[in-house]
């Protein structure tokens, strides 16, 4: 729990979140910040809300006390995004102060309704609006629908030209002491990179078409801080996290970068075996390789590394007439998440009557996912020399699509 100074008059409290699945599913093996903002001018404006999982205001609380302010100080509770991480203590606060005046949109206007009863003292605001809090600090909004419910907006500051930007520009991880990019070493800007990717792929994913719509909206707005409400304020850089977000975005489609995702599943080891042999012959190639193995391996994981992968190799036995079943849930969560246009080779091992290649080929279809797939290697209990072979060859191709050759026997 921390308040960091901004700028004149600007602070972020945030808490971190450790040991708990965000969203209740996606593991955080950095944590993952939570952050609002006072802003003051005459007035003052609370930007979104520090929540601790417990969804409880005692944080917030005491930030204000050791920033000697009261919660009856603040004039304006600001909603960028009305999901629980960032407003979950609302129904405390307005128990404390029923007549905050709490600006938002209209779609979180409803569902402050749908998620804590009837709420007064609302102003919807749309995009370009405006709220003046006095000292020449004028507050604008403008509406990311979507990114990533409905609701969402962002918060300009015309003074110091700082971007609230809530969940967009978001990153998972908490290094403690740091609050902004400038304080990060080279090795710790690559921990943001990791975490940035986990974020994007677990939560903001699906809604891609949305964040690009976002990234257009707000290129005209000379953005000096992103202050957002997870992970870094990027201050010395904000270009950078923007840009970041644009990369991620079409990673969705095309992942710019040599790396080559192995997700596996196996019983009894024949599939196995021939991941093995997989993963060796990866080694003529410079590309990075991730394996994970299923159900070992937790769906966040999985997704921050296909995210980044345009290569994917799918290796899953045959059961009970159909794929081994945590490899099609997971196949189906990466369609939800709209993983499209991966380059992909499957193979796998079946007893009598196979079924794997089948539901695959459904879950491609039903979750439009236009992969690329090269033969796949299907092959009765273990793998013999020839089906080797085969794979060998669908790893060349693949190589070639995306442009890499075979290290040990260029000259
Ligand atoms: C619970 C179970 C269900 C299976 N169901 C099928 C099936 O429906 N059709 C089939 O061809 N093989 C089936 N098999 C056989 C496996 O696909 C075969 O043993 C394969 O070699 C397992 O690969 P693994 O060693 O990588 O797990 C099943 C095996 C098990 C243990
Ligand atoms: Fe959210
Ligand atoms: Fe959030």
């Amino acid at each position: 729990m921390n308040i960091t100074t901004i700028s004149d008059d600007i602070f972020k409290l945030s808490v971190s979140l450790e040991n708990v699945l965000f969203e209740g599913i996606w593991e955080i093996p950095r944590g993952v910040s939570v952050n609002s903002y006072i802003v003051k001018g005459e007035k003052i404006a609370l930007v979104d809300g520090v929540c601790g999982w417990d969804g409880v205001p005692e944080h917030l609380f005491e930030m204000l006390d050791q920033m000697n302010m009261k919660i009856d100080d603040v004039d304006y509770l600001i909603i960028n995004h009305m999901e629980p991480d960032h407003s979950g203590w609302l129904e405390d606060l307005r128990s404390i102060k029923a007549n905050l005046n709490i600006i938002c949109t209209k779609p979180a206007e409803q569902l402050l309704e749908a998620f804590y009863g009837r709420v007064d003292n609302i102003r919807v605001v749309k995009d370009g609006d405006t709220l003046d809090l006095g000292n020449g600090r004028i507050l604008t909004f403008a509406t990311v629908p979507n990114v990533h419910w409905p609701d969402a907006m962002v918060t300009y500051d015309t003074m110091t030209k700082t971007l609230f930007s809530c969940d967009v520009f978001g990153t998972y991880g908490y290094i403690e002491g740091k609050h902004f990019d400038e304080d990060l070493t080279e090795e710790e800007l690559v921990i943001f990179e990791e975490e940035g990717v986990r974020y994007y792929s677990n939560i903001v994913a699906t809604f891609s078409d949305f964040t690009k719509k976002a990234l257009d909206k707000l290129k005209d707005i000379e953005i000096k801080v992103v202050a957002p409400g997870h992970g870094l304020v990027w201050r010395k850089n904000p270009s950078k996290i923007i840009d970041d977000y644009k990369r991620y975005a079409a990673y969705q489609k095309d992942p710019d970068l040599h790396e080559v995702t192995v997700l596996y599943g196996s019983m009894y080891g024949m599939t196995e075996k021939a991941v093995q042999h997989i993963i060796e012959s990866l080694k003529n190639y410079d590309v990075k390789v991730n394996v994970h193995r299923v159900p070992e391996t937790s769906w966040g994981t999985i997704l921050a590394s296909v995210w980044n992968s345009p290569v994917v190799i799918l290796a899953m036995p045959t059961y009970e007439y159909k794929m081994f079943p945590p490899m099609a849930a997971i196949l189906e969560e990466l369609g939800n998440k709209k993983v499209h246009n991966r380059k992909a080779l499957r193979i796998g091992s079946y007893g009598w009557s196979g079924g794997a290649q089948k539901e695959l080929d459904e879950i491609m279809k039903h979750k439009g996912m236009k992969w690329t797939f090269v033969e796949p290697v299907e092959f009765k209990g273990a793998a013999a020399q020839s089906d080797y072979q085969k794979m060998d060859e669908g790893i060349i191709e693949l190589m070639e699509m995306i442009g890499v050759s075979d290290t040990a026997v260029t000259v």
